[in-house]
């Protein structure tokens, strides 16, 4: 994009930090990039989960280097800036992917487990990304990706503050880019739709009121769960997919702002991009709410009972 985009792509031997490397869209984004001959510095929040990437690597036939890196310690993240740029003269791009869930309405977030996803997803971020500009600045090139999701665009029940982190991502990213052109660098938003990842079993991180049969929201919100559960069964969007479009990101010559990954996403947000703003929310909203109040009343207990399992 024009006045956007000063900087060269990225290219093998360039050298790559990719964050949350240990499962998921960052395990897979590592291996890819491996794959592909970029050297890539995969970390891990916890170094004893560096064996396990290592061996992914090897039935790959990838080379990585793992380091530790976690989001809410900021001297572990200029440990880990410091190691990259020691060993390689300077850091080409960073993948910002690591991240936590928070699922539960507003009113059944606890103000630590609201900090936690904060201090993980927004502020995390941004030290990683502030970590890494002044190498990028001085090389006058680098690209900075940061996984939002499609939850970043549009908001949805009992993943508010998720979402809202996400929309913060979404400000940093989109600010960056005009911030860091000048420089040469280019800052890439990517927006995956719902992914079958550890985010949805292990890594899901219900709140802990939103379990209880006391809270207000109970019925609707596991009836919403128990849609969100449906759409991950039929979805065929893959790792592997969210993996190519960042490798494309970071070496097109002249990469976008935004990339979508995955049908339901791109549908959603091209209809969130199209249509009426009040067409959509009453269609897209309005729907979702009524399509849980109908759920709740005909559902038995026994249904959500088994959604919550
Ligand atoms: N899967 C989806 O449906 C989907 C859709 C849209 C966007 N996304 C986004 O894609 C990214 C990756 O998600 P995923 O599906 O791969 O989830 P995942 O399987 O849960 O992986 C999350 C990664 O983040 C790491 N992480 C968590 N807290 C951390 C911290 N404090 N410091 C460093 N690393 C930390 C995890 O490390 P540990 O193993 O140590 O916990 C793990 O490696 C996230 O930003 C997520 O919001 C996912």
């Amino acid at each position: 994009m024009r006045g956007l985009n000063n900087g060269r792509p990225g290219r093998p031997g360039d050298a790559v930090l990719v964050t949350g490397s240990s499962t998921g869209l960052g395990l897979e984004t590592a291996l890819c990039l491996a794959s592909k001959g970029f050297v890539v510095f995969a970390a891990v929040r916890d170094l004893a989960q560096r064996a396990d990437v290592l061996r992914a690597a090897a039935e790959r036939g990838a080379n990585l280097a793992v380091l530790r890196l976690d989001l809410t310690d900021p001297e572990s993240i200029e440990d880990a800036v410091a190691t990259i740029v020691e060993a390689t003269g300077g850091i080409y791009g960073v993948v910002n992917n690591g991240g936590i869930g928070l699922r539960g309405c507003v009113e059944d977030c606890s103000p630590e487990e609201i900090r936690q996803v904060v201090d993980t997803n927004v502020l995390g971020t941004i030290a990683v990304t502030r970590a890494v500009i002044p190498h990028m600045r001085e090389a006058g090139c680098g690209r900075i990706l940061t996984v939002s999701s499609v939850g970043g665009r549009i908001a949805g029940f009992g993943v508010t503050i998720y979402c809202m982190t996400k929309f913060a991502q979404e400000g940093l990213g989109e600010g960056l880019a005009v911030e860091l052109a000048p420089f040469g660098i280019q800052s890439i938003i990517i927006e995956p739709g719902i992914i079958k990842t550890t985010r949805w079993s292990r890594h899901r991180g219900t709140a802990e009121r939103a379990m209880s049969e006391d809270s207000p929201y109970h019925d609707l919100f596991w009836a919403s769960e128990a849609e969100a559960d449906a759409i991950v069964d039929r979805n065929k969007t893959s790792p592997e997919q969210v993996a190519l479009t960042i490798h494309r990101a970071i070496t097109e010559d002249e990469p976008r702002l935004r990339y979508v990954v995955g049908r339901g996403a791109s549908v959603a947000i091209f209809a969130r991009r199209h249509l009426p703003e009040q067409m959509f929310e009453r269609l897209y909203y309005g729907r979702q709410v009524q399509r849980l109040q109908r759920s709740t009343a005909s559902a038995g207990t026994d249904a959500l009972a088994e959604a919550r399992r």
